[in-house]
């Protein structure tokens, strides 16, 4: 078993059934030639054997299905078998049997047809009815099982909203098993009493769960097994409702810490209809989607407005004689259900205290959060809001210098001092690592040095990059609190909202490292641990280098979680574009929450946008009842695409996607992780890697490098889009990004796979066919476009007249009073990049001083600020620049700089602040 096993169990188990199809197909040729083949029938007699025990985790096909198909074999009954087997191929590749009943019975005809993926209006019919299964785990015996499960199945009512099925296991392991390979499981019942071994051998999974889910069966004490199985559900999937039947003192019980995992627990097995309905009950709570619902009732009310928004109702649009096919396009829903309106079953952004204040609720809870704010002008006014809640002017903020824009934007508005940090290059591909520990460590123990620490508010990092560069935020701010107890974080994962939901990627969040950080620091343990580390630490000087090699503990008895986590939930879950989510998990929140609301006032548009409220709530509905599949189902995609273009005799020779070790260096990889799956590597290193490794690859992000086939990044997205359709976003001098969501498909996969392949061919083709010459040439474009690269620039340092102490080792400088210098023109001036000035203003001075920001794109970092001191890096760096959009730059002006003469003599000052 490797890691894509895990997250692949429902595909594989799909592909398998359809090679069982193919193979009983050919046995069942072989008897219509009148030449039966007992070999073809002992091959599908074994693929069936392989199935088999793997269908004890799913409701569909079920017992009764596979007994028949079972016996089918046993009886040599070529066209039972293949007529079922070809049946629950479909019906699971379709998705069917979700609503098909023919799909369940041995003797109908039918398997359900078509798939269910076209959008709702093209197949318009009878409303739909999700479907889901609960697993059920019990002590009893096998042969009572489908007793009980028809027992549950009778209380069905049409009215019920869901469809439900049973899936029923004997053991703790298989419970967790279940969990795992499950997608379709959204709620737990377990019946006390059960043992912790399979009946099925299952060693990969034991050391799974020791390893992974920290399930020891020695340690487990007696009677825990039900409540370690609920918490072990929980922490692998936190969206799950876990219900407990025992006869044990439930009162007692269910007041315990035992117990909080657990939604609801019933004495004995005699509650069968309170079980069934806080099933459906459980489920219905994450389907709820109160603004959306809200908005939706609003469409069909028959509302007269006399408000702006002539759009809202449609009537401008609907009756137009110029514009119809506006209402055409967008169908009539879109006009009925926008409105200026606040009231009426509607809500206020800005205020929220009715349904959307509900939504916002229910986000916190599924992204596992303390608070959650909606935002409709993406991360961008995300980022902006956060920064400006938590600094006042002349506090310091730790930051990624490769922060999105929006951060830098924010601490102009904020008056915060940005004290640059550097992430590790990876020069080779024209990008940026993170920023390593070690660096934001020196920072905070500078500041401390120099008597700033107080002033020094937060740490300001983007996780993951968009390379795909993902943080141990655990272990970062553990060490950064050590140093100073009420820092805060905030964490720019605008790309990585998804994360929340599968366990891989969730033990990288903001919100996962504040959860599990707050459970350590009140744990008795924690408090042995710190003072061994402080009795051997002693009182922290931030002048000795070896608190840069310990891991340093924060004192329990002073450490605040204070987390903020921006996310784009446009870019990774269904929200429309614009769609942004703020989570907050500060226990000092009552702190600011004033200036938060001031910050949110500020940057919210009075008139935000309902469809892309809706769709925030829609998305957060989506994320809680099929976020697992879908997040697991995307990391597959994206391990196999690694491996497929990785391993392929011809693609590989001109394109590469590139792996952990080519993204981290060696020093940040403690695990020695080099790629995910075999050969080099299986599920365990790839886990331990996970979880301990100060930086470890989102494989979802792919960077695909096609220096190699003579392509430059922008060159190759342009090739792709133009020839292919197919379409990518972010490129560096020599590669593309191709990131994987939750929309793509293997169909996806393919098309880019082929893509490769038939340019592969090309370049083969054309090199044999140019000959030496052709040869040479291309080794040379591959050359210049993958070895002579640019070295990137770090960031230099604010010009002394913004900076409170010039002679401080610390960088951080007043970047607003610059920005608001070039206001007046009569400060600034322009000289031309290739011009000699700026080489003999560089070797003699006076100094140039960036007045705005400059940001290409790509890389998209800002290589310089107001007031920063430009060096020569930064000016060979722009030189060799190949790319058209640089934002802040006007190549026929020339770079925009502030006059020495109105530096002169300037000082910061309080008035700076
Ligand atoms: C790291 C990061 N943060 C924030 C943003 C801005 O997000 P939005 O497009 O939602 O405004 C981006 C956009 O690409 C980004 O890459």
């Amino acid at each position: 078993m490797d890691l894509v096993d895990f997250f692949s169990a429902a595909e594989a188990r799909t592909d398998r059934w359809r090679q069982l199809n193919a193979s009983s197909r050919a046995w069942e040729a072989s008897i219509e030639q009148g030449k039966p083949d007992e070999k073809l029938r002992t091959e599908a007699a074994q693929l069936f054997a392989e199935i088999r025990p793997l269908e004890d985790y799913w409701a569909y096909p079920g017992p009764r299905l596979m007994t028949t198909i079972g016996e089918a074999l046993e009886q040599h009954n070529a066209g039972v078998f293949v007529r079922l087997v070809q049946k629950i191929s479909n019906a699971l590749l379709t998705g069917s049997y979700r609503y098909e009943s023919a799909a369940w019975d041995p003797l109908l005809e039918g398997e359900g047809g078509a798939p269910d993926v076209l959008p709702p209006d093209v197949k318009p019919g009878e409303a739909h009815k999700p479907y889901f299964e609960v697993l059920l785990v019990t002590p009893n015996d096998p042969k009572t099982w489908e007793r009980a499960r028809n027992e549950l199945k009778r209380l069905r009512r049409p009215e019920d909203m869901f469809n439900y099925e049973i899936v029923q296991v004997g053991s703790f392991e298989d419970g967790a098993l279940g969990t795992i390979f499950n997608h379709n499981v959204q709620a737990i019942v377990i019946y006390d009493g059960f043992p912790f071994r399979s009946r099925h051998d299952l060693p990969v999974m034991r050391e799974f769960l020791l390893r992974h889910l920290r399930v020891d069966p020695v340690s487990i004490a007696p009677g825990a097994l039900a409540t370690t199985l609920a918490r072990t559900v929980r922490n692998f999937r936190p969206e799950l409702d876990v219900y407990l039947l025992t006869d044990r003192a439930v009162e007692k019980l269910a007041g315990s810490d035992e117990a909080a995992p657990i939604r609801r627990i019933f004495h004995n097995i005699e509650e069968v209809m309170e079980v069934h309905l806080a099933i459906l009950d459980g489920v219905s709570e994450r389907y709820d989607t109160p603004f959306f619902s809200n908005l939706k009732k609003y469409a069909q009310r028959p509302v007269g407005t006399f408000h702006a928004l002539p759009i809202a109702r449609g009537k401008s649009v609907f009756r137009s004689n110029w514009i119809r096919d506006m209402g055409q396009f967008y169908g009539t829903n879109l006009f009925l259900a926008e409105s200026s309106a606040t009231t009426g079953g509607l809500d206020s952004l800005l205020e929220p205290t009715g349904n959307i204040k509900k939504a916002q609720e229910m986000a916190a809870r599924a992204f596992g959060s303390k608070r959650a704010y909606f935002a409709t002008n993406g991360t961008s006014t995300s980022n902006k809001i956060v920064v400006q809640a938590v600094c006042k002017p002349g506090d310091i903020v730790i930051v990624d210098r490769n922060c999105h824009k929006s951060h830098h934007y924010g601490f102009v508005l904020a008056g915060a001092q940005p004290y640059y940090v550097e992430a590790y290059p990876l020069t080779q591909y024209s990008m940026y690592g993170a920023v390593p520990l070690r660096t934001i460590k020196k920072v905070l123990l500078n500041c401390k040095a120099e008597g700033t620490l107080d002033r020094v508010k937060v740490v300001d990092m983007t996780n993951c990059t968009f390379d795909g560069h993902m943080y141990n935020p655990k272990r970062l701010m553990e060490e950064c609190l050590a140093i100073k107890p009420d820092l805060i974080f905030l964490w720019d994962e605008a790309w990585f909202g998804f994360a929340r939901f599968n366990a891989l990627h969730r033990r990288r969040t903001a919100m996962g490292a504040a959860a599990a950080l707050t459970t350590r620091y009140r744990d008795p343990a924690y408090r042995d641990e710190y003072k061994a580390f402080a009795a051997k630490a002693g009182k922290l000087d931030p002048t000795d280098a070896k608190l840069l090699e310990m891991h340093l503990l924060p004192d329990p008895d002073k450490v605040r979680i204070r987390v903020y986590q921006t996310n784009s939930t446009h870019k990774s879950m269904s929200a429309l574009r614009q769609g942004s989510m703020i989570l907050v998990w500060d226990e000092d929140f009552y702190k600011v929450e004033g200036p938060f609301e001031e910050a949110f006032f500020t940057h919210t548009s009075t008139s935000p946008n309902q469809q892309i409220i809706a769709s925030l709530d829609v998305a957060r509905r989506q994320m809680e009842l099929e976020g697992y599949e879908l997040t697991m189902k995307m990391t597959e995609l994206s391990l196999k695409l690694r491996r497929e273009v990785n391993g392929h005799p011809l693609i590989s020779k001109y394109f590469r996607i590139a792996t952990p070790e080519d993204m981290i260096p060696a020093e940040f990889r403690g695990s020695g992780l080099k790629d995910y799956g075999p050969p080099n590597s299986n599920w365990r290193d790839a886990i331990d890697a996970l979880d301990n490794d100060e930086f470890a690859l989102d494989p979802t992000r792919l960077t695909l490098i096609c220096g190699t086939a003579g392509f430059d990044g922008t060159e190759f997205k342009n090739l792709l889009a133009e020839r292919f359709d197919v379409q990518i976003n972010k490129t560096s001098r020599n590669s593309i990004l191709v990131q994987t969501n939750i929309n793509n498909t293997r169909s996806d996969a393919a098309l880019l796979i082929k893509v490769l392949a038939d340019l592969s061919r090309e370049i083969d083709s054309r090199l044999d066919k140019g000959g030496k010459e052709e040869q040479e040439i291309f080794a040379a474009r591959v050359k210049s476009l993958m070895t002579d690269v640019p070295d990137l620039p770090n960031f230099s340092r604010f010009h002394d007249a913004f900076r409170d102490n010039p002679k401080a080792a610390s960088n951080e400088g007043h970047m607003r009073p610059a920005f608001f210098m070039a206001y007046d023109d009569s400060n600034c001036e322009f000289v031309k990049l290739a011009s000699r000035e700026i080489d003999e203003r560089l070797k003699k001075g006076p100094e140039l001083v960036s007045a705005n920001f400059v940001i290409p794109y790509p890389p998209g970092f800002p290589i310089m600020v107001p007031g920063q001191v430009i060096t020569s890096e930064t000016i060979a760096f722009m030189r060799k620049l190949d790319v058209k959009e640089i934002h802040g730059y006007h190549a026929a002006h020339g770079l925009k700089l502030l006059k020495p003469a109105a530096l002169a003599g300037r000082k910061a000052s309080a008035s700076d602040r």
